[in-house]
């Protein structure tokens, strides 16, 4: 998607969002936003029909392979990131809070053997869970969890509840992978979508996760800079 039209997508995105939280609705815009779209991509400013390009980096630096283990990709929009890890042999469920986003998927990559569910973080199958009220249950949650850019959009005081949703979801032995845009943590937040910062990134290890890796990227134009942050089950 040239910038113009990014530029484009991004304005409409905070007229939608912002209609959407004067009403008290804080989540409601996606779905609004992917129906409004009707099908073209270039109304929605991270559909790029690829896989996320840090990501793709961070896993070609380090030889990241499925093996047949589970990945979970939170909040998958259309679906790229879900199918570049089928491509490297996870077995992948990929769910979206927008029933549009996940047809959407499911038309351009439904052929591969990845399932692909409409479902809120908030609200997870039971068995996607490994932090259960009751203490970690043995046998639930997913080898990889791969978070990006769902965080950032949701509001800033949710942030530790929505963080401790995606840790719960990360089970016996598991890895996460966080990739969102970073600030300092005595930075503005700005505009939606709201940078995450180090300190609120330290949330996951309250979770029973331990960070094992850090790594920033430089933003692409005025972009802020990317955390690809990778955390595991302790
Ligand atoms: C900024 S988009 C990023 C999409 C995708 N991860 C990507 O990078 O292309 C955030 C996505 O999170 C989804 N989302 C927001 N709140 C959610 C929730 N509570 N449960 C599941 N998905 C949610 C939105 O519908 C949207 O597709």
């Amino acid at each position: 998607m040239d910038k113009e039209a990014k530029a484009k997508a991004r304005e409409r995105v905070a007229e939608i969002a912002s209609e959407h939280y004067k009403r008290g609705d804080v989540m409601g815009w996606f779905e609004a936003l992917y129906k409004e779209s009707a099908g073209d991509n270039e109304m929605i400013p991270w559909a790029d029909l690829e896989p996320n390009r840090y990501f793709r980096t961070f896993a070609e630096d380090t030889g990241l392979r499925g093996e047949g283990r589970t990945a979970l990709v939170v909040g998958c929009g259309l679906g790229d990131d879900a199918m570049y890890l089928h491509d490297l042999g996870f077995k992948v469920t990929a769910f979206d809070i927008s029933p549009t986003a996940i047809e959407w998927a499911k038309k351009l990559y439904g052929g591969n053997d990845i399932n692909f569910v409409t479902a809120d973080l908030f609200e997870p199958p039971p068995e996607w869970k490994y932090l259960q009220p009751d203490g970690p249950r043995s046998g639930c949650g997913f080898d990889l969890v791969l978070e990006i850019y769902t965080i950032q959009p949701l509001p800033i005081e949710m942030r530790p509840q929505v963080i401790d949703a995606i840790a719960a979801l990360v089970g016996e032995q598991g890895i996460l992978v966080v990739v969102t845009r970073g600030r300092e943590d005595d930075e503005e937040t700005g505009d939606l979508p709201w940078p995450l910062s180090r300190r609120d990134l330290s949330r996951f290890e309250v979770n029973r996760l331990t960070q094992k890796d850090f790594r920033t990227m430089p933003g692409e134009d005025d972009e802020p800079e990317r955390f690809i942050v990778t955390y595991i089950r302790s």
